[in-house]
């Protein structure tokens, strides 16, 4: 079938503003949206600039706006946003981060943020055992977030960002939450002084986006409100001693 990509383009070296550029493409229902973008930089427009690595949705540099909704390219079939023959697909680079160029945005802002809350296990005790151990339930508690890839689509998804940009977004929170509530991990109220801020969790309205945007399906909204009642119980145990 043929499809028509309606892309956004823009070079700040010569662009004064972001446009979109048309694309005519021949494209299997069942290819993926990457498969299309991939022919159009070989075949019509080598200008193109757009992130990908894996192709299989694992490393998460493909993330982009799909007529509107945040995903990555190589998980997102022909079908699932073109049904019929002259279908348009509108494609747009990640909100809320700067355009480098075309598709491409610096990612630089998310990163901080996430490195903010101290993605990695911290605990200075002496090990018992050879390893610290953990029961598969203790495990499951936090199991999906071991899963985010950093592709930025929640981050793009949040309203709350369009308002807020200092809000710390939905990744960083849930990786905060991977930790917080890993049994063998004692840093939370090292991690406290970033997410009990006014930008921190609280801004969080329930929105759901980064939930329903997320490619590997973490309960991003559901962490974000246990991250929300773990600070609330510690702060109830703290005024009670
Ligand atoms: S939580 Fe999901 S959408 Fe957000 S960065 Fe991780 S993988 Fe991407
Ligand atoms: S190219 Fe790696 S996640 Fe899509």
């Amino acid at each position: 079938m043929k499809i028509i990509l309606k892309i956004q383009r823009f070079n700040p070296d010569t662009d004064e503003a972001p446009y979109l550029q048309e694309y005519e493409v021949e494209a299997n229902p069942n290819e993926r949206l990457l498969d299309a973008l991939m022919q159009v930089k070989r075949f019509q427009d080598g200008s193109l600039g757009f992130r990908k690595s894996c192709a299989h949705g694992v490393c998460g540099s493909d993330a982009m706006r799909i007529n509107g909704k945040d995903g990555l390219a190589c998980k997102t079939l022909i079908k699932d946003v073109a049904t019929q023959d002259g279908d348009t697909v509108i494609v747009e680079p990640l909100r809320f981060l700067p355009v480098q160029r075309d598709l491409i945005v610096d990612q630089a802002e998310f990163f901080r943020k996430y490195r903010s809350i101290k993605p990695f296990l911290i605990n200075d005790e002496s090990v018992e055992e050879k390893e610290r151990l953990q029961s598969q339930e203790e495990r499951l508690a936090f199991d999906d977030t071991t899963n985010c890839i950093l592709c930025a689509s929640c981050y793009s998804a949040c309203p709350v960002m369009a308002e807020r940009p200092a809000f710390l977004g939905p990744a960083a929170i849930a990786q905060a939450y991977r930790f917080n509530a890993d049994t063998r991990d004692r840093g939370f109220e090292e991690r406290l002084d970033v997410l009990d801020q006014d930008d921190g969790v609280w801004p969080c309205q329930n929105h759901f986006k980064c939930t329903q945007s997320c490619p590997r399906s973490i309960l991003i909204t559901k962490r974000i409100n246990q991250t929300k009642k773990m600070i609330t119980t510690h702060k109830d145990k703290n005024t009670e001693t």
